[in-house]
């Protein structure tokens, strides 16, 4: 991601964070407690995460760490953020063994493989470089060992504005498709928002 556009999605999270009183969710740029975690209950529901590793890019306050822990017995969690106010919380709140925080361009930064790869908001953003969200679809599959989640604004209902861009369904599942069989689209369960599946033939 160009450094200007980091700079933005930083930006935005301060007005976020000093409009919030308080409210993590509407810091993260949620509308509320609920709409983040409808989007995690399908992240949850979408794969077996029992014994599994996972990445948790644009991972906030991490939460969706506590969610997974409540359900599974996840083997490792790595979350990964470039705003170090969210990751100071993080590590604060949540100090486990097998639970690690990395600050960084999710974009860029070296990271290494894990079973799930999860990306919950952190698509959304606007980015001056065309193929940023393909590329960065290309790179969680590459670093999943067996399935990639994400979760995207719906163009349809919501139309890209400022700092937040939305996209069109089938189109990304038409792309995921190019790099994967077994992709599911699931939509209905928040209004203007849509999640993809990949999950990659492990031999
Ligand atoms: C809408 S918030 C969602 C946070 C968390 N996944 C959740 O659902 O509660 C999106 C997060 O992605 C982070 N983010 C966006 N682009 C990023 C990038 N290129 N590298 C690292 N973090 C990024 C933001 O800083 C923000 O914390």
């Amino acid at each position: 991601m160009h450094w200007l556009d980091r700079w933005k999605v930083y930006r935005y999270h301060r007005k976020q964070t000093d409009r919030s009183k308080g409210d993590k969710a509407k810091a993260l740029g949620w509308t509320s407690e609920e709409s983040q975690l409808c989007r995690f209950e399908v992240i949850v529901r979408s794969a077996d995460f029992e014994k599994r590793s996972v990445l948790d890019l644009g991972c906030g306050y991490g939460e969706l760490f506590e969610l997974l822990g409540s359900i599974y017995r996840i083997r490792s969690y790595t979350g990964v953020d470039l705003h170090a106010g969210f990751l100071k919380m993080a590590k604060q709140q949540y100090s486990q063994a097998g639970c690690q925080f990395l600050l960084g361009d999710m974009s860029k930064m070296p990271l290494e493989a894990h079973d799930v790869v999860i990306a919950s908001g952190s698509l959304n953003y606007i980015s001056r470089d065309p193929d940023y969200l393909t590329n960065m679809i290309t790179r969680m599959f590459g670093l999943a060992n067996q399935t990639v989640i994400f979760n995207l604004l719906n163009s349809k209902k919501y139309p890209s504005r400022h700092t937040l861009m939305s996209y069109h369904p089938r189109g990304v599942f038409r792309f995921c498709k190019t790099l994967c069989n077994d992709v599911t689209l699931i939509e209905g369960y928040a209004d203007g928002d849509f999640t993809i599946v990949m999950n990659k033939v492990v031999s």
